[in-house]
């Protein structure tokens, strides 16, 4: 068979695992002929593509980043955009198409499976917000760079007896935020999916200090936001959406840097923040997320084989399956606010 493979979406560390897994086993096990599109869906549009031999993947393994380039392009925002997609991917002869993406990028071969493209989808994200999947590839990387960040703000924090606010990704959820702090031991977490109260996050760091504490590390989800009020305005006129993507987010971050002067002052506390940004995307993947997207790509290869299309390959109860496309994007998995509320809030102030 002839496979297009594909990136789309923010990149995160494993894509080029997923790449490696569908070319040689497609190859070894099938005979398959892979052909990578170049920035996403972008590339389908312009029809540039590139030859995939198993002799240039095999080396991908730890490789951060994607070799096929990504984008944020949305086929369904042009005129005619679809139609340009489903022509070019025909043109190419391509009999099965493995998208490696997010909600953005699987959304889109959902809606072109409905014109006929037979799509395999690949759950990839650093937020872990796709449903359909206990996790995606990507997140465990971005959890473990995170934890070693908020670790080493914990020492400079302490050395200056400071408050220091560590703003980390997410998007609209706040998994990675609530994995890394706990791992990190944060004396506070702020989420997407719970606003927060500034006044009690300040009375929570001044009990802290005054039962001795020298210093506070709090990490804060770049989507969270203050409770309506005062607040809320302030803080949005601070973290103001730069742009707008194809698909209608917009890019966030500030609120990191918006609470620690609020903290600062409102408590007398020396405070500091940091944001980690696409530190969080870089890099290679550590080795859970190596094995996932692995398992991901050998079994997007089968479900191609079995002429399994519209579903996306998943995690679930430790097994891989596939679940349909519709199931993956209708709508954002968010935090699982047991963890926040039972394990991570114990440890707060
Ligand atoms: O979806 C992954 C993600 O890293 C989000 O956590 C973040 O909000 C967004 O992408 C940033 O996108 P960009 O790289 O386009 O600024």
């Amino acid at each position: 068979m002839r496979i297009g493979v594909l990136t789309g979406g923010g990149d995160c560390p494993g894509l080029n695992a997923v790449i490696r897994a569908v070319v040689v086993t497609g190859g070894r096990l099938h005979g398959d002929v892979a052909v990578g599109y170049l920035d996403g869906w972008r590339g389908v549009m312009e029809r540039r593509s590139v030859p995939l031999e198993p002799g240039r993947v095999e080396d991908l393994l730890t490789l951060g980043g994607t070799i096929l380039g990504s984008s944020r392009t949305n086929p369904f925002a042009t005129e005619g955009g679809p139609g340009i997609a489903t022509d070019n991917l025909a043109g190419d002869g391509i009999d099965a198409l493995v998208a490696i993406g997010g909600d953005d990028t699987l959304g889109v071969a959902e809606r072109l499976g409905a014109l006929g493209v037979c799509a395999v989808g690949v759950p990839k994200t650093i937020d872990n917000d796709l449903s359909g999947t206990e996790v995606t590839f990507g997140f465990h990387t971005a959890v473990e760079t995170a934890t070693e960040a908020i670790d080493r703000l914990r020492t400079t924090a302490e050395s200056h007896h400071r408050v220091i606010v560590c703003e980390v990704m997410g998007r609209h959820v706040g998994w990675i935020a609530t994995y890394a702090g706990i791992a990190g031991g944060a004396d506070e977490i702020l989420v997407p999916e719970v606003p927060f109260e500034v006044a009690e996050v300040c009375d929570r760091i001044k009990q802290r200090h005054e039962r001795g504490g020298y210093s506070s590390v709090l990490v804060v989800s770049e989507g969270a936001l203050p409770r309506p009020g005062p607040d809320l305005d302030s803080a949005k006129a601070a973290t103001t959406p730069r742009t707008i993507d194809q698909f209608g987010h917009a890019q966030l971050g500030g609120i990191g840097a918006w609470l620690a002067t609020e903290v600062e002052r409102r408590t007398g506390y020396e405070s500091r923040h940091t944001t980690l940004g696409h530190i969080q995307r870089g890099g290679t993947p550590t080795a859970y997320d190596r094995v996932l997207a692995t398992r991901f790509g050998v079994e997007a290869v089968a479900a191609v084989h079995d002429g399994t299309f519209g579903k996306m390959v998943a995690l679930k109860a430790g097994r891989i399956v596939r679940v349909p496309l519709e199931e993956a994007v209708g709508r954002p998995k968010s935090l699982d606010l047991q963890l926040l509320t039972e394990v991570a809030a114990p440890f707060f102030g």
